[in-house]
């Protein structure tokens, strides 16, 4: 199963601003990002990214199956193709697999992209690079005590300042 990450970042590579506020995200980037939900028709997220989309603003709602990563065995949605899960990544592809799932798409956030880079279950990464420099912010990657080496795949201009690069992630 192919499993892709598709994340913005600012120009020196914070996800988040110290303000929490998705204000430095260009509407291109949006327009990509359920665009490739769309295509993927699965959709991978932490529940702090969940809570930030839900329920307005989730890339897929009426198809497919979105999986929210969770410690709270409570978590439940209304919305049949939300799975809440504790499983780990290798369970999670796995559940996908099951599923009938060939490929699948991680959003975010730095937590769960990295439960995924640890698993060594990353293919591939977009990373859209938005014209803005944060002095603090949140990190890609949280407790990766690795190096990885990525192979270009393709770069694409978004808008007049922004760049989608797209890396095959080497295992
Ligand atoms: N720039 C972008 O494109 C982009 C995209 C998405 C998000 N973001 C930003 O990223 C930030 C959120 O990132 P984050 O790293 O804090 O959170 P996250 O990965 O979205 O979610 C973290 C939560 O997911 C659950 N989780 C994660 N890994 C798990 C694992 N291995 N097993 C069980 N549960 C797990 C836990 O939920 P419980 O606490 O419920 O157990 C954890 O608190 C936000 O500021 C958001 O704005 C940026």
């Amino acid at each position: 199963m192919k499993i892709s990450i598709y994340i913005a970042i600012s120009s020196n590579g914070f996800i988040s601003n110290s303000r929490n506020v998705p204000d430095w995200l260009s509407p291109e980037y949006g327009q990509e990002f359920y665009s490739i939900c769309k295509e993927y028709k699965a959709v991978i997220m932490g529940k702090t990214t969940y809570n930030i989309l839900a329920p307005n603003y989730l890339p897929l709602t009426t198809e497919g199956t979105t999986v929210v990563l969770t410690t709270d065995r409570q978590a439940k949605s209304e919305n049949s193709t939300v799975v809440f899960t504790q499983n780990n990544a290798t369970e999670i592809v796995q559940m996908l697999t099951d599923k009938g799932h060939e490929e699948a798409v991680i959003i975010g956030g730095a937590m769960t992209i990295s439960e995924f880079i640890n698993a060594k279950l990353a293919d591939d990464i977009y990373l859209i690079i938005e014209p803005t420099l944060f002095g603090s912010g949140l990190e890609l990657l949280k407790n990766v005590e690795f190096e990885m080496k990525l192979k270009l795949l393709d770069l694409k201009k978004l808008n007049e300042n922004t760049i989608q690069i797209h890396y095959e992630i080497i295992k």
